[in-house]
């Protein structure tokens, strides 16, 4: 099947940049991104490409290149699909907050929602493509769906999973170390391979492009992300021996990633990871095999959650530890807000959970992101349900301006590894904090020998 047109639900973090790449490089297929969120769907077609929704370095060119030429932004859902030859679902799967499989199993519900609007709306054959990561063998239940609920007609599920890194996803996207599709095994399942394989062909030279099976193609993504996550425990383990023993462990990172069976990508040690990806996935890693009885295999994985839990509670022990074990009424100030730099997503970030732990300690917390406004941190607190909106309210202070943010302060905690941070006038900052002035770099971003020279008492991770 030759593909003219193609229609993507979801226009978040996966679909938006994803569909404006494919846009891009293919100017012969109309591709139409569709969502129920109207403020989204408006911001994507701001006539000033600074209001996108979703912040990446490079992606607004993209969608000015493209947006309106081939690439368009909708809130009809029923057109877009009607039309469309490929349908990719880059809908949200949250943790389940409820019910069987609790803070653990994806919630399919809007996965579910969009196999039964396909099935409603289609009069001709389709292939649909799993973009959004998903729990192995959801193809088989979106493909029960639309069997059962169809018009009769044809459909084939794809599985594609996206490997883009937020902050570097245009860059990802452009240049795919790999590109995964799983398909039945059958004729019609190899033909519509082959349309998606035609698709990235156009950028992405062939040995690149890799064709499983679908299962294969599902834990094939949780597989990667489950690796790419223990790695970082792995190495945050190691920092709390670090700073026991007197080792470092950025120097401990150096020597065993030169050995090139290791290799040097994803030891940094940090506060923890977060990010929309490693934490769910590893859960729906641990549900499938529980729910297989493959309780050692469970185990096995969970515990690189567990170590990212303790490494972000660790972090801010030290900070209460550190300031005479009290951070009551005391301003601390947050550099970094979100999950990593180069990016305005803040799901599951450490900073989160680190500003709770210090809030229930009474502290004031200042922040200063520069891509994250207030109204988004309020709402990652208020979704902790920690305490009562107002009362978040009134320990979070946020500024525009990073040396306002630090004024005053007793301590100031890097939360975010954004470049700007280390390039700061830090003489300015510690001459118009509390002394002894206190930085914690969260991600041993920052000069040490420079800062303590000025003054500052400086703790990073794992030395
Ligand atoms: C990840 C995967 O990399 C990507 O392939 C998948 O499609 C989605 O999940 P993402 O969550 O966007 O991407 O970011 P990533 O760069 O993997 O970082 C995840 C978290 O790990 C961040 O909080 C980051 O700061 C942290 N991290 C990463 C470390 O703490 N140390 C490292 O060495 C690398
Ligand atoms: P991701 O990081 O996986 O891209 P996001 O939450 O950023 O996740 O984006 C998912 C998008 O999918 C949201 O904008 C949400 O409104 C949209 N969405 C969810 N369900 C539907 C649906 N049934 N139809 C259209 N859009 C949907």
């Amino acid at each position: 099947m030759k593909i003219t047109k193609i229609c993507c639900i979801g226009a978040g973090y996966v679909g938006g940049p994803t569909m404006a790449v494919i846009a891009q490089k293919c100017p012969q297929i109309q591709v139409t991104v569709v969502d129920l969120n109207e403020e989204r769907i408006a911001a994507w077609n701001d006539e000033n490409l600074d209001n996108i929704p979703i912040y990446e370095p490079g992606l607004d060119k993209i969608v000015g290149e493209a947006r309106g030429r081939n690439l368009f932004f909708s809130t009809d859902v029923e057109k877009a699909i009607d039309e469309a030859q490929v349908i990719f679902i880059s809908v949200n799967t949250p943790t389940k907050t409820f019910g069987k499989g609790k803070g653990m199993a994806a919630d399919l519900k809007y996965i579910e929602l969009c196999a039964r609007q396909i099935a409603k709306i289609a009069k001709d054959d389709k292939i649909v493509v799993e973009k959004s990561t998903l729990p192995v063998r959801t193809a088989e239940a979106i493909k029960s769906i639309l069997d059962n609920t169809g018009n009769g007609v044809q459909f084939q599920i794809l599985s594609n999973p996206e490997f883009l890194a937020e902050g570097t996803a245009v860059q990802d996207l452009l240049n795919p170390d790999r590109i995964l599709i799983g398909g039945d095994s059958t004729e019609e399942g190899a033909k519509a391979i082959q349309s998606l394989v035609d698709v990235y062909s156009n950028w992405v030279s062939i040995d690149k492009i890799l064709t499983t099976n679908v299962w294969s193609s599902e834990l094939s993504k949780l597989t990667a992300n489950a690796f790419l996550a223990q790695r970082i425990s792995s190495i945050n383990a190691m920092s709390e021996l670090c700073e026991k023993t007197g080792a470092d462990v950025n120097e401990v990172a150096k020597a065993i990633g030169m050995d090139s069976r290791i290799g040097a990508k994803f030891l940094k040690a940090s506060v923890g990871f977060g990010g929309s990806c490693f934490q769910k996935d590893i859960l729906n890693l641990v549900y499938i095999a529980k729910s297989y009885g493959l309780n050692e295999v469970a185990d096995y994985w969970e515990q690189v959650i567990i170590m990212n839990d303790h490494q972000k509670r660790r972090f801010s022990s030290k900070i209460v530890q550190t300031l005479y074990n009290t951070v009551s009424d005391k301003k601390i100030t947050f550099l970094g807000w979100a999950f990593k730099k180069d990016t305005n997503d803040t799901r599951e970030s450490a900073a989160i959970y680190v500003a709770d732990d210090l809030i229930n300690e009474n502290a004031k917390i200042a922040v200063f992101d520069p891509k994250v406004s207030r109204k988004k941190i309020l709402a990652d607190l208020d979704y902790l349900e920690s305490r009562n909106a107002e009362n978040n309210a009134n320990a979070i202070l946020s500024f525009e301006d990073p040396y306002e943010a630090c004024k005053n302060a007793h301590a100031i905690a890097v939360l975010t590894e954004w470049d700007e941070f280390a390039q700061y006038d830090w003489q300015r900052i510690y001459d118009s904090m509390q002394k002894p002035a206190f930085v914690f770099d969260g991600r041993n971003i920052l000069n040490r020998p420079a800062l303590e020279k000025i003054g500052f008492v400086y703790q990073g991770i794992g030395s």
